[in-house]
């Protein structure tokens, strides 16, 4: 669509209040390309408590509510739990709202298709947020890449060990939806907090011709299986190779603000390496972005490594986006069914037994 930027402060809605609100709030304080305009949540103790912080902002039960009230939404920002992504970016679409949805923006083609397509039928935007690429040693990690400091890159390395002990609360009413997605094979490690790993390496070095691999089961309680050990290798159309190593450590506490997730990023050159030590959690507290070449190790003792800072500047892009035009825009609703069929692509192959699976050819 042809998209003219609003020449006044965004009027932009929540919907959606709960855990992750906390962080996608950053973006939108003290922050002159958006006005809050409203917040929706059936939950009224959650519009009560957020609605503290935002006292100019209208409360509603439903997005139905808020849109026959009249009052004038440009965006929104969609915090729903993932079952209703498809149904509700459609709802909010149809109100005439820009959307920006979190990950993982569904869970198949067919209802990819349906977003995009309700995007475009209301003359729309719809974006999947992205944090992990902005956030301050990845972006760095790809300065590096690009810059040949490393020389030609020979391989790129995930390794995330999902841990249960540590980090904030998660209401359990959270775990109820996320059981929903694990019953239909959309599993929180590799679906869920997949889809930014997976995003990282599109992002990194483009897009990708075959995936393998390899994804496991451990049962954590009667009934509920996590998707680990899982191995997940590809290639990309360039020629690197990646792989993405998710391990369980139930009983394992790890120090974290956040989810207790132990992540680390690895880029092999051919004259050296970048590593990025941490994200969600504080795992390895070592600088969170070293480089070595010709003997030598970088450390970068100075960068804004809260991962909730990402969140800031994924929202701040958005609203400045909309505001100004300022861009490119990180990532449209096409751009996002990549990642989407990178992810389908590896479940595609472990039911195969591992073998090859070319993303693009996935219907
Ligand atoms: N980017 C990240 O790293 C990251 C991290 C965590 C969660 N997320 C994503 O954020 C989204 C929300 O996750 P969460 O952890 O905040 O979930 P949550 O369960 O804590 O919150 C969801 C909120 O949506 C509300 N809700 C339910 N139905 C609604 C409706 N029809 N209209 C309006 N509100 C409704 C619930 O009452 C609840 O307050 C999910 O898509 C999740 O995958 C992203």
């Amino acid at each position: 669509m042809a998209f003219t930027p609003y020449e006044r402060p965004v009027r932009a809605a929540f919907v959606g209040l709960g855990r992750i609100f906390d962080l996608n709030v950053r973006a939108y304080l003290d922050n002159p390309d958006v006005e809050v305009v409203a917040l929706v949540d059936p939950s009224e103790e959650r519009r009560s408590e957020r609605g503290a912080d935002w006292p100019g902002a209208a409360t509603f039960a439903s997005a139905a509510e808020l849109a026959a009230s009249g009052l004038e939404v440009d965006a929104v920002e969609a915090l729903l739990p993932i079952p209703l992504h498809e149904e509700g970016v459609i709802e909010l679409l149809g109100y005439g709202w820009h959307v920006n949805l979190q990950k993982p923006m569904c869970n198949d083609l067919a209802a990819a298709q349906r977003m995009i397509d309700a995007a475009e039928a209301n003359d729309r935007l719809l974006r999947v947020m992205e944090n992990y690429v902005f956030y301050e040693p990845l972006v760095r990690l790809k300065e590096l890449v690009t810059s040949g400091e490393l020389g030609e890159v020979s391989g790129y390395h995930m390794k995330m060990v999902g841990s249960g002990r540590g980090g904030w609360d998660v209401p359990a009413s959270s775990y109820h939806w996320q059981f929903q997605q694990m019953t239909h094979g959309r599993g929180i490690l590799v679906f869920d907090d997949g889809w930014h790993k997976l995003a990282t390496a599109l992002w990194l070095f483009g897009p990708i011709r075959e995936v393998r691999a390899w994804v496991g089961g451990t049962e954590v309680m009667p009934g509920v299986e996590i998707d680990a050990p899982t191995t997940i290798a590809w290639e990309h159309h360039n020629g690197i190779r990646g792989v993405w190593d998710i391990t369980l450590a139930p009983d394992m506490y790890l120090r974290s603000d956040y989810y207790t997730n132990d992540e680390r990023w690895e880029v092999t050159g051919r004259r050296g390496y970048a590593r990025v030590n941490r994200c969600t959690g504080r795992g390895i507290q070592q600088p969170s972005l070293e480089a070595y070449a010709d003997g030598e190790m970088r450390s970068s003792h100075a960068l804004d490594d809260d991962w909730a800072s990402s969140f800031r500047d994924s929202g701040r892009h958005w609203l400045r986006w909309l505001h100004t035009g300022e861009g490119p825009m990180l990532w449209s609703g096409e751009e996002a069914t990549n990642i989407l069929r990178f992810a389908l692509a590896a479940y595609a192959s472990s039911e195969s037994g591992g073998a090859g699976v070319d993303p693009a050819a996935l219907r």
